[in-house]
């Protein structure tokens, strides 16, 4: 159903990025002195024991973490390898996640206990949900998705903002045997539908509303229109009514009220083998088609490790200032926490606007929260709007111990901005929605305390982090290459993509033989610490959400009047990148009117906001009289990305036409980049 053209690509980029490695490197931000002053070596004797055992001894070492879980049935061996790169943890094991999650808990005699805090400025209400009281609507939800004909392997969508009810609905669907796809409600109505037609969901769950600072977000219209397009229709959909927001119709024949929904008998939960899948989640791919991550049940044992392993927490307050709808979500607002019986922290809410920039503070305090999980986009906003620290100095952050960023880089200034305020440590992290839990880390659990300045950490047991040059050679400690993890990957690793092995075996494993591709570029120290420098491919970070820059295009080019486009990521002081489009109109013909720019641009970032979403933040486009491409026309992304950027830009011997640059450095001045670029010079490779 899905292209498969990500190799291809890929490998282009590949050499992009290896021709500009000096460049890249200066990017790292690190410098000898910085290595000098905190030292290269947090690393713990406890640490290089796991690591090493992870990786010479990997089925005692996941023997143990696989016995953090309750199993109604045990596994027949730790590990099957048989089949790389489709690698099987704890097969022929049987167990539910959601009695791990949930269950075990109530039944250990923390019912009381609190599983989840629903804090929520925009609506103005706190909640708190004991673990008893999930117990009971999970197990009831569950028994009424029975009802509605899910069983085990059947797909649940759920679209819901960030409530405790998506966290319900996770979890009953995990009840029965069913895999959930969460979809994110940022996304417009044909993301939306796209999804419905790839998952085929026997039921969907959504709420009648999400809530935004200026806006009520519709979704249960948004859902209306995503499958008045889609050819795939569900059997029925549960709607959960806003009732203090936003009430929505229903249609008689399909939705049932999710409060009624609520009155079916509990059941109890129905294990299922740990290679099963747990979820699907969509992500971005060089393609405009999103690829169905599949996640296996045996997953959870990781996540239940990690909480302490990784992030050091036993007990207490966890706060993950995410959304249900990106991995970070699923793996540490709902699963990671519960199964470590934790209590788990959801905000509805932004860092600076809802109402004030002291509402992470406010939240720290008032649920003593022991470890914040944010995007360092998250800390760049509030150290914008309240540079010195007035809104934070309000509240008591007393309870904290530690902090921790992931998503995309962050800057050394934001980084200790933030570490002065929340006066903790801000540990930087590497991960992506393939892994589903670190990669690299602090790894807190084994005594390290800090990693090297810029750096994201050391490998987390189970990882075996290379860089590797272009024709697959090792790197040295140092120097540059593609980021690659080598097989077997751990447990709780993507298992597949959805209905597609071929393309989960094209995309991330062809490039680099014996390798998992992270499509990242980065270097190694000599003490195994990993800095990441940049995306490889045409995937772009903006505010931590994770977009393909094919998917925008495919939008832009479907403007009647649009005859070419490029996107590309452009720096942005808050959100990292936003995307910039540079686009060249189409002459009008025969009896057609002249169409000014100006139309042309709004019409376009238009086009996204109703077909993408506004989350793609797609506010920049400009026209120019041609694009740059190669003879081959592969248009030169990563030039006009360096240029805009004001950086020197190396041009390949095979570019079409160099003048072109020319008209290219004026639009994207007038976008205000490229301010004091050099123009761009040929060279004779790249
Ligand atoms: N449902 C519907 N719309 C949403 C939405 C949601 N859940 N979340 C955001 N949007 C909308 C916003 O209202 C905004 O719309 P607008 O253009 O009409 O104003 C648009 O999408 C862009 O929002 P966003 O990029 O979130 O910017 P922001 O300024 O509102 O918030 C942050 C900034 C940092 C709070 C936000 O980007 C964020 O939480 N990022 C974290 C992402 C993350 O955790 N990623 C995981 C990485 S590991
Ligand atoms: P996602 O799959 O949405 O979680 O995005 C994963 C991508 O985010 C990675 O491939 C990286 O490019 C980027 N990323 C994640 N963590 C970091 C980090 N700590 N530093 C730099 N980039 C990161």
């Amino acid at each position: 159903m899905y292209q498969t053209d990500e190799a291809a690509a890929s490998k282009v980029e590949k050499s992009r990025f290896e021709s500009s490695i000096s460049e890249l490197k200066k990017t790292a931000f690190v410098t000898a002195a910085d290595i000098e002053r905190y030292g290269d070596s947090g690393v713990t004797e406890e640490y290089t024991k796991a690591y090493r055992r992870s990786l010479e001894d990997p089925e005692g070492f996941w023997a143990e973490v696989g016995h953090e879980l309750t199993w109604t049935k045990p596994w027949d061996r730790v590990l099957d390898n048989t089949n790389p790169p489709f690698t099987k943890w704890w097969p022929g094991g049987e167990m539910s996640v959601c009695y791990n999650a949930v269950d075990r808990h109530v039944e250990a005699g923390s019912g009381d206990k609190i599983a989840l805090v629903h804090d929520s400025p925009l609506t103005d209400t706190v909640r708190r949900i004991t673990y008893t009281e999930l117990l009971d609507q999970v197990s009831r939800l569950a028994g009424k998705l029975l009802e509605l004909g899910v069983s085990k392997g059947c797909r649940v969508l759920i679209y819901m903002p960030l409530i405790p009810e998506a966290v319900v609905a996770m979890l009953a669907t995990n009840r029965i045997g069913a895999i959930h796809s969460v979809v994110f409600g940022g996304f417009a109505a044909r993301e939306l539908g796209t999804r419905i037609e790839h998952a085929e969901p026997t039921v969907i769950i959504a709420a009648s509303c999400g809530v935004e600072p200026n806006k009520i977000v519709r979704y249960k219209d948004i859902l209306d229109e995503a499958l008045c397009q889609s050819s795939h229709q569900p059997r029925s959909c549960i709607i959960f009514q806003r009732r203090r927001v936003l009430e929505c119709k229903l249609e008689a024949e399909r939705d049932i009220c999710w409060q009624e929904a609520l009155l079916a008998d509990p059941v109890p939960c129905v294990p299922v083998e740990a290679n099963e899948p747990l979820y699907i989640l969509y992500t971005s791919g060089t393609t405009a088609d999103p690829k169905g991550v599949q996640r296996p049940c045996g997953h959870a044992a990781t996540l239940c490790w990690s909480m302490h392993a990784v992030y050091g927490l036993r007990k207490g307050v966890w706060w993950a200032a995410s959304d249900l709808g990106w991995v970070v979500g699923h793996s540490y607002i709902c699963y990671g926490p519960l199964l470590a019986g934790l209590t788990s922290v959801l905000y509805e809410g932004k860092p600076d606007r809802t109402p004030d920039p002291g509402q992470y503070f406010r939240i720290i305090e008032q649920h003593r929260v022991n470890a914040l999980f944010t995007i360092p986009t998250a800390f760049r906003v509030l150290k914008r709007t309240d540079p010195n620290a007035k809104y934070s100095r309000r509240y008591c952050s007393k309870s904290l111990r530690t902090a921790f960023i992931a998503g995309e880089h962050c800057d050394q200034d934001t980084r200790n901005w933030a570490e002065k305020v929340l006066n903790v440590p801000v540990l930087n992290h590497w991960w992506q929605t393939e892994t589903g839990s670190p990669v690299t880390a602090a790894c807190l659990g084994y005594g390290i305390k800090s990693v090297p300045p810029h750096s994201a950490g050391y490998p987390v047991p189970g990882y075996d982090v290379r860089a590797l040059r272009e024709d697959g050679v090792e790197c040295q400690s140092g120097e540059v290459g593609r980021l690659v993890l080598k097989l077997p990957l751990p447990p709780g690793f993507a298992s597949t993509l959805w209905e597609a092995d071929e393309r989960f075996k094209k995309v991330y494993f062809e490039s680099y033989p014996g390798f998992y591709d992270t499509q990242d570029v980065g270097w190694l120290s000599s003490e195994g610490a990993v800095w990441v420098v940049a995306r490889a491919d045409d995937v772009i970070n903006v505010a931590g959400h994770r977009l393909s820059t094919a998917a925008l295009e495919d939008v832009v080019l479907r403007h009647a009047r649009v005859a070419d486009a490029v996107v590309v990521g452009a720096p942005d002081p808050t959100k990292g990148d936003v995307p910039l489009c540079l686009y060249v109109m189409r002459p009008p013909q025969d009896d057609e009117e002249m169409v000014a720019e100006s139309t042309v641009t709004q019409e376009l970032i238009s086009l996204v906001r109703h077909l993408i979403g506004p989350i793609a933040a797609f506010r920049k486009a400009v026209a120019v009289p041609a694009l740059p491409r190669t003879r081959s026309g592969k248009a030169l992304r990563g030039a006009i990305a360096k240029l805009a950027r004001s950086q020197l830009v190396k041009l390949p011997a095979t570019v079409e036409d160099a003048t072109v640059f020319k008209e290219i450095k004026l639009a994207l001045q007038k976008c205000g980049y490229a301010v004091d670029a050099p123009d761009p010079e040929l060279s004779s490779h790249i």
